[in-house]
Order: structure tokens, then sequence, then C-alpha cells
């Protein structure tokens, strides 16, 4: 549960354009306030507060107060790793393809199973057809009762599909390879470090990269060969004014040694 402190809060709204699903807002008073949706607890907002007014469950939402994001923004794997965030706004301002494919090619050094490398990607970018297969997403969703959270928060100005100016990056894979959803997740994994050295956000499509299965439309329009199936997409773009100031808290991994 997010507490605000609203003493504390400058009513700057930022905690309210990084939350995913519009658990945030600002009420008559221009101070932020928790509507009580369900949170995924991804503590963007309290990462990015400029007035350390958010805090979750009555602890800090952030891993150390002392331990704000390095001032220096280089590239070294370990700030790649600790500075990752989910990005979901983009500026309109166009991804060059040669960088979205330096990632890419640099992605083919990741390893896979047998060494098969069999992802080929699809990268989109038209704004039409992005409209499109939201539509068609849309649609699936209200006529199979499945994922209705979608439409409300479409209708609020928040889509949890596709974020918002994204290009998409969508794994595909023969079926048959030897392990698809592994060998497509390392490869974006890898690609979404390289690009975020680059100072491109991504955020991972998991709905998407769902429905895309799901809906025929989708396949047709992204030309996806028979035999073939979407394993992983990744949204991307320069993101739009989120700078976080600490590390969100994460739990300590579980390990047992035997
Ligand atoms: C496989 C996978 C699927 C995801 N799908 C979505 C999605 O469909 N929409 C979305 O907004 N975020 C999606 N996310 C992002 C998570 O919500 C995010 O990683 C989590 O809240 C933690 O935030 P962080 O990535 O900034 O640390 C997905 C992440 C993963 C790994």
């Amino acid at each position: 549960m997010i507490f605000i402190d609203s003493s504390k809060c400058t009513g700057c709204g930022q905690c309210t354009r990084v939350c995913p699903f519009t658990v945030l807002r600002l009420n008559q008073e221009g101070k932020a306030e928790n509507t009580g949706k369900k949170c995924i607890a991804c503590m963007h907002c309290a990462a990015i507060c400029p007035a350390d007014a958010i805090t979750y469950d009555s602890r800090p939402a952030v891993a150390e107060k002392t331990q704000p994001l390095p001032e220096d923004c280089s590239t070294t794997v370990k700030q790649l790793i600790y500075q990752r965030r989910s990005y979901r706004r983009f500026l309109k301002k166009k991804v060059p393809g040669d960088i979205l494919r330096a990632a890419l090619d640099a992605a083919e050094n990741a390893p896979s199973a047998k060494n098969e490398h069999p992802v080929r990607w699809i990268i989109l970018e038209s704004k039409e057809i992005r409209q499109c297969i939201m539509d068609w997403i849309l649609e699936y969703c209200k006529e199979n009762q499945v994922s209705m959270e979608l439409i409300s928060e479409y209708a609020n100005g928040n889509n949890p599909v596709m974020g918002e100016n994204a290009v998409i990056i969508i794994g595909i894979c023969r079926r048959n390879s030897i392990n698809p959803a592994q060998d497509t997740a390392i490869a974006l994994t890898t690609a979404e470090l390289l690009l975020q050295a680059e100072g491109i956000g991504t955020c991972w499509g998991g709905y998407l990269t769902r429905f895309l299965n799901l809906i025929p439309e989708c396949r047709m329009v992204l030309e996806i060969p028979e035999g073939y199936e979407v394993y992983g997409t990744l949204l991307a773009g320069y993101p739009d004014r989120q700078n976080y100031r600490y590390l969100p808290a994460r739990k300590k991994a579980e390990i047992k040694i035997i």
C-alpha cells in the first residue's frame, strides 16, 4: 500500500505519470493521492518523488536513501543493471534505426540453445498499424471479458499495452525451435541494456506479446509467418521527463545452498 505524506507533496505530478496503472492521481488540492486501485509495487512513484513524500507499507520504498542514483550515467554493466527501469511514456523523437540495429546485432552474442539463435525481429514503427493493433486488442478484451483493466486504463489515457510513442521491438521464433522463450528473453534483455546505454528507455510488453499471438489480425498485419510465434516484445523510446532519484526497494534474492 502506497502512502503519500501530503505535507511533503509538492504536486509536481511525476508519480502519477510513471505509475503503470493510474493508481495515483492529483486531487483537487493538487496533491498526489492513492486511488486504492491495485498496485504492482514497482515503486517508481517513490523512486521519482523529488520531495521524498512517498512510502510503501510504511517502509521506505527506496532501497537506501543514502544511495541515490550515481550522477555519472556512464555505462558499466553494474550501473546499467541497477539503473534500468521500465519506461512507458516516450518523447515523439524517433529512435534511430542504427541504434536499434546495433542493439539487436549485439544481442546475437547472447547465449542461445544449441547456438541456434532462432529469434527474428520485427520493428513496429508505424503509428497507424500500432493504433489498429491497439483497437483489435481492446475489442478482443471486451468480447472475451479478459484483461478488462486495459479498457479502463486506456480510457484514462494510460496504455499498459503499448505505452506512449513507443517503437516496438517484436521477437518471433519458430514454435519448434529448441528453446524459443528463453532465447528471446535473453536476447531482449541484452538488447535492452545496450539500448539503455544509448539513452533509450524500454519496457517489456507482456500484454502485447500475449495478444499478438491470440489475435489473427495482428499476426496478419505483422506478416508473422506460419509456424512462428511472438515470444517477446519491448517498447522503446526516449523517456519522457522521468528522472529517478533512487533505486526502488527490491527484495533480496532467495537462495538455498545445499
Ligand atoms: C515478462 C514481462 C512482461 C511485462 N509486461 C508488461 C506490460 O505488458 N505492461 C507494462 O506496463 N509493464 C510490463 N512489464 C514491466 C513490469 O511491470 C516492471 O518490470 C516491474 O513493474 C518492475 O519495474 P522496473 O522494470 O522498472 O524495475 C513486464 C515485465 C516483464 C519482465
